[in-house]
């Protein structure tokens, strides 16, 4: 059963942005970081953004995240679709639930058909993270993963999100270290978006936003468990693929017949990984979602390689968006297609195919410091 609440949003849509980010958390245990034209929320469960408010082109404070009125509820949601959460040590899949480091064979926990997926059980988008530190604009969360606490992931590793908010923006850094073994280390902020907030009278799905990847010009090919085959294909103009040859709606496809099980056995739409061109200025823009109901824009510049996109085909229709969300009047559902996940990350599975030259970015020990860094920048069209 889901669960929804909503007697907070009136109040939470009035109040939006009338005071300043506090460094103590809410009655619901959610923190709240604000600057100019910004408001975040987030929760120490899976180090979650519960809440993340911009301006619509109409000047209206919109919330653009998916997730749950009720902060109690992450930790025990059956479905855990990983909203806005940190996920690790190692993101996405893990084919055949093995990797080798230096000629030893380990062996993770296939919990995603014959895959892994998000390092298995007790990965580190289903703990309560520490709060190390807090004030009104920036927070960190932080995580001690002890050694095979995940099934095959040896070694401790200690890790902490950073999430600040500075004027129209969200930023996002990550550490990580290994102090004794090496290991497979890979995360990413897992940042479902819904830029109309659910608010568009005639249509909840994803497939009117638009998307920008100029720099997006090849694609992890994938079998139909979404597991990388290995191959990594150069992305025609015009292709089902292609966001680099222009920027396109999502939807652009969804006549096509490829369309429907494009993202695995009955998954219609997207869930890959695109790698994007390796000489490219890292300060900049390098994917942008907009929507023309909304006017709403984001956009993404990361230190990451490549980017994991899924537009929510599993959405089943039955669970309901937040109070904050939505139109007074009409039902409260998300249906199928209603997000997308954006995901900047390094090569899915990376670690089992050292042909693709990853495992400096995807393997570390004594000594080696993991770090990621993203940010989201909000303006309108
Ligand atoms: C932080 O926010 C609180 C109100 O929630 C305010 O009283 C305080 O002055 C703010 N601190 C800073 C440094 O802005
Ligand atoms: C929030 O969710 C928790 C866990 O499911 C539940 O125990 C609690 O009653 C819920 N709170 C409200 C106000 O519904
Ligand atoms: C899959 O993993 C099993 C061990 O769990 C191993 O015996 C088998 O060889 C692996 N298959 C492939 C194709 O790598
Ligand atoms: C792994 O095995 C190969 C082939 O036997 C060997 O050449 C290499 O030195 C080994 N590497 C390590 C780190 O043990
Ligand atoms: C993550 O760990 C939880 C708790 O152990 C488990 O129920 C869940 O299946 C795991 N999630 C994934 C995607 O493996
Ligand atoms: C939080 O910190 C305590 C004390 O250092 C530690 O025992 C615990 O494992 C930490 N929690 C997580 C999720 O890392
Ligand atoms: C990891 O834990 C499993 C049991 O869950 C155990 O079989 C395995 O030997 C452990 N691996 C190491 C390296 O400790
Ligand atoms: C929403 O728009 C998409 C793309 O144009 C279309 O395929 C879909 O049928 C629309 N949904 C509704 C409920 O109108």
């Amino acid at each position: 059963m889901r669960f929804v609440v909503a007697i907070f949003a009136a109040s939470m849509i009035g109040s939006a942005l009338a005071h300043p980010g506090s460094p103590h958390p809410d009655a619901q245990g959610r923190y709240t970081l604000e600057a100019e034209g910004i408001k975040a929320q987030f929760i120490p469960y899976a180090a979650t953004l519960t809440n993340l408010w911009v301006a619509d082109k109409n000047g209206v404070q919109r919330d653009i995240v998916l997730g749950y009125d009720n902060a109690s509820y992450y930790p025990v949601d059956p479905g855990h679709p990983v909203y806005n959460a940190i996920p690790g040590r190692y993101v996405n899949r893990i084919g055949n639930g093995t990797y080798s480091i230096d000629n030893v064979t380990y062996t993770t926990q296939k919990n995603d058909g014959p895959n892994t997926l998000h390092s298995g059980t007790n990965n580190w988008s289903f703990r309560n993270w520490n709060v190390s530190k807090v004030t009104n604009s920036s927070m960190t969360f932080s995580i001690l993963d002890k050694s095979n606490s995940s099934l095959g992931m040896i070694g401790d590793v200690t890790a902490s999100v950073t999430y600040t908010v500075s004027k129209n923006k969200w930023s996002i850094s990550m550490d990580a270290v290994s102090k004794d073994q090496k290991t497979p280390i890979m995360l990413t902020q897992h940042t479902y978006f819904q830029l109309d907030a659910f608010a568009r009278p005639d249509n909840r799905t994803i497939w009117k936003h638009t998307l920008s990847m100029p720099e997006a010009k090849r694609i992890l090919k994938a079998d139909g468990n979404a597991l990388p085959t290995g191959e990594i294909a150069d992305i025609p103009a015009g292709d089902m693929s292609d966001f680099w040859s222009a920027p396109r709606e999502l939807g652009f496809a969804s006549g096509n017949a490829k369309f429907e099980n494009n993202c695995g056995n009955g998954c219609h739409g997207y869930n890959g990984a695109w790698a994007f061109n390796e000489k490219r200025n890292k300060r900049k823009t390098v994917l942008t979602l907009s929507s023309e109901w909304s006017g709403i824009k984001a956009a993404l510049a990361t230190d990451q390689d490549a980017v994991v996109l899924y537009t929510c085909n599993w959405n089943d229709g039955k669970t309901e968006f937040k109070s904050t969300q939505g139109v007074a009047g009409q039902d409260r559902f998300i249906p199928r297609d209603g997000c997308i996940a954006i995901e900047a990350q390094d090569y899915v599975d990376g670690i089992n195919h050292p042909e693709w030259g990853r495992l400096k970015k995807q393997v570390f020990g004594p000594g080696q410091q993991y770090h990621w860094a993203s940010s989201w920048t909000f303006g309108t069209m």
